[in-house]
């Protein structure tokens, strides 16, 4: 059934994508996101994300969340700010979200009504918007001008499309594709060679990573970094592929040296400064 032309992104289409940082720009010259994330049963998701977020490129960064995880955050990211209650004021449209360059949303939310809406509501604006974990789910997108991205684990596509999961998994690139343009997205389809599909076609295989992130929280830390690499990229679609790339990256670079067992997934970003720098 597979028919798809599979490219590999490279080091070097990454290296020769990376945004330059000019050095006359501003905060302003690198957007604010909105991350949209944690309950307080699931306090850690945002933090993941928000680190991923901040150490990708991101002029500022607002976390609309419960009020027991903005305590829970500041102490650890002093540098972000917050919309209290934040899912519900989406939800009622309450908060102004069209200024945000790019908003994610999904990691640590419940899979709920209130949740729905809130989607909703971003995907009626003009912002990109990243659609992970919890806001994943089976749903049809009307056509807009920004992108969407769905980040899905195989199991969360399997529950998205109804496509049996050993299924997918043996043809994975050819499901993605599908989906994608059926759907009119993104599709970042994690796992072992991540793939990213977007909807005119187009297709990609990440060659970076390992099973050092096989573990909860690593993908809360690529949407994080999915959302700041949108804001300090030109073009979306090396933002997206770059993101994967470099996720990827830091878990090659931790097991030159530590065991796949060991990785947290906050370690991730605390290797990002090396290995972006390398590449730039
Ligand atoms: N090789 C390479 N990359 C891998 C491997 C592997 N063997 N295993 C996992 N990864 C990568 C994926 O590509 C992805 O980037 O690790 C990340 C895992 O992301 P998720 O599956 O979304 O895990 P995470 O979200 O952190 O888990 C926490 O969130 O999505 C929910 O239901 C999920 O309860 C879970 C929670
Ligand atoms: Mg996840």
């Amino acid at each position: 059934t597979s028919s798809v032309i599979l490219q590999s992104w490279t080091t070097e289409q990454v290296a020769a994508s990376l945004p330059k940082r000019q050095p006359s720009s501003h905060k302003g010259s690198y957007g604010t996101a909105l991350l949209v994330a944690g309950t307080k049963e699931m306090p850690g998701a945002a933090l993941l994300a928000a680190l991923g977020t901040t150490r990708s490129g991101v002029g500022k960064l607002v976390i609309a969340t419960e009020a027991e995880v903005v305590a829970m955050i500041v102490s650890q990211l002093p540098e972000a700010t917050y919309v209290q209650n934040g899912l519900q004021q989406i939800a009622e449209k309450k908060t102004p979200i069209d200024s945000y360059r790019a908003i994610a949303i999904g990691p640590g939310t419940n899979p709920d009504a209130l949740t729905e809406n809130a989607v909703s509501t971003l995907l009626d604006s003009h912002v990109p918007v990243i659609l992970d974990a919890g806001a994943l789910s089976k749903r049809t997108y009307v056509k807009r001008h920004s992108p969407v991205i769905l980040t899905p684990h195989p199991a969360e596509f399997s529950h998205i499309t109804g496509v049996d999961v050993n299924e997918l998994q043996k043809n994975r690139a050819f499901y993605a594709v599908i989906w994608a343009k059926k759907m009119g997205v993104t599709i970042v389809l994690k796992g072992q060679n991540t793939i990213t599909a977007f909807p005119d076609g187009e297709v990609w295989s990440n060659s970076t990573g390992n099973s050092a992130l096989a573990k909860g929280g690593t993908g809360d830390t690529l949407t994080g970094m999915l959302l700041g690499m949108l804001c300090c990229h030109a073009d979306w679609k090396h933002a997206v592929l770059n993101a994967v790339y470099l996720h990827g990256a830091c878990a090659d670079e931790w097991v030159k040296t530590r065991s796949p067992h060991t990785l947290l997934a906050h370690e991730l970003t605390v290797l990002l400064p090396e290995l972006w720098f390398q590449l730039e």
